[in-house]
């Protein structure tokens, strides 16, 4: 017994104390290390934001240079992962492919799991970045019957991910230097988010002391649901079924209505009651891509933009504070690029992993740092004796 404070959902509980990102959810403002998302999304790319991220931070041309090349040195998966790949079912969705096989890097990199020794868990680290794109370009080659593309170290982060999903062996690939750009747009938005789910499964497997590979592939386990990183799949699935203008407000109703489960995918957040600076940024990205595809009266797009414009001025979704979120635009762009839905979330792992590192490195540097372990408040049978089978 005890007195503990119910927190279900944890909506007013601070798990950790953090230096790295900084939300206020009513002003809509992200910031990381403090600077401001919008101004990191303009002017920076992915791989200057991770090191931003992991060092506190904003790196010199040299120590950039040296990032940069470290990363892209580690890109390759050990050649005996393939095998591990080929043991799923040629269908499986390339989320659960990645729960895996990130899983499985603890059985193939034995030099990076001591968390006790600085050097393997940077190595882990630079391991886990330079990786991640080549695992789920890889699970999403598999899922469609394609050979496996290996990385091209020649290529940015986010073209050489582009790259391994969508060359084949029999043709040439060109990639666009705008998609390549709206890629590392998503990857940027998309790194780190403070304590949502993902992250804070990560921390509280990390404070049991496993190793590197095994919280991060909790934390891709947790992002697959759709209340957070399956949200972009669920989103664009709901805009396709939507299909046309005019169905918007048969939706709206459902999404209103208390009796019926359904919610606007891609509205509404847990810590912002104002628009997701995300959100803005991805929405311009969304007519740069389309504009240059030349697919700007795509329905799916018409549906969005106009769905956007009647939830917001509707007055329930204005009382609870419901705003497109990041995800609402982001699913659009990924479409336009090629992507099947299944990759959506993938992608969003791939971002978030330098988010779920550096607050894993944060933590284990933490000197408060203790198992997390949350205690409850039992409702069940208070003490009774056990009943013998025939007297039941
Ligand atoms: N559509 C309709 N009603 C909603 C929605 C929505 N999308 N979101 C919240 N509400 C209502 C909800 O029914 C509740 O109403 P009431 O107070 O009458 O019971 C109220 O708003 C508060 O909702 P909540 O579920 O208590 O809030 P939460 O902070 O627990 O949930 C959320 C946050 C993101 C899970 C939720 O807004 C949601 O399910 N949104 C749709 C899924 C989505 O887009 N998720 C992506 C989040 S951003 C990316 C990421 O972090 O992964």
């Amino acid at each position: 017994a005890g007195v503990f404070t119910y927190d279900p959902g944890f909506t007013s509980t601070a798990s950790c104390d953090s230096t790295i990102t900084y939300i206020d959810g009513n002003k809509g403002e992200l910031l990381h290390r403090g600077y401001p998302i919008d101004q990191l999304a303009e002017k920076s790319h992915y791989l200057e934001v991770c090191f931003l991220l992991l060092y506190g931070y904003l790196p010199s041309a040299s120590e950039l240079e040296t990032f940069e090349t470290t990363i892209t040195r580690h890109t390759m998966i050990h050649e005996q992962m393939h095998y591990f790949f080929r043991g799923f079912r040629r269908d499986a969705h390339p989320m659960a492919t990645m729960v895996g096989v990130v899983g499985a890097m603890s059985a193939f990199y034995h030099d990076s799991t001591d968390i006790n020794d600085e050097r393997q868990r940077e190595i882990a680290t630079h391991r886990l970045i330079a990786k991640m794109p080549t695992i789920a370009a890889m699970a999403y080659k598999y899922s469609i019957g394609q050979p496996f593309v290996y990385p091209r170290n020649d290529l940015d982060y986010a073209a050489n991910f582009l790259h391994m999903c969508f060359a084949v062996p029999a043709e040439d690939y060109h990639i666009d230097p705008i998609l390549a750009r709206a890629m590392d747009r998503i990857l940027t938005l998309h790194a780190d988010h403070e304590q949502n789910a993902s992250t804070s499964t990560v921390r509280l497997a990390s404070s049991s002391g496993a190793n590197p590979f095994a919280c991060i592939a909790a934390g891709i386990a947790c992002l697959w649901g759709p209340s957070h990183g399956g949200a972009n799949q669920a989103c664009l699935e709901m805009l396709k079924e939507i299909g046309s203008v005019d169905r918007i407000p048969e939706y709206i109703a459902r999404a209103k209505d208390k009796d019926d489960p359904f919610r606007l995918m891609g509205f509404g957040h847990r810590v912002y009651k104002n628009f997701d600076p995300r959100a803005k940024v991805m929405k311009q990205s969304a007519d740069e891509v389309l504009d240059l595809l030349g697919v700007e009266n795509n329905p799916v797009l018409k549906v969005a933009k106009e769905l956007e414009k009647q939830a917001v001025n509707d007055d329930y979704f204005a009382e609870k504070k419901l705003f497109p979120n990041v995800d609402f635009y982001s699913g659009i762009i990924l479409e336009a690029m090629g992507f099947p839905t299944s990759m959506f979330t993938p992608i969003f792992a791939v971002s978030r992993t330098v988010g779920w590192v550096s607050q894993w490195k944060e933590q284990l540097a933490d000197p408060q740092l203790k198992i997390g372990r949350p205690r409850q408040l039992y409702q069940g049978e208070i003490l009774r004796d056990y009943v013998d089978i025939e007297k039941r």
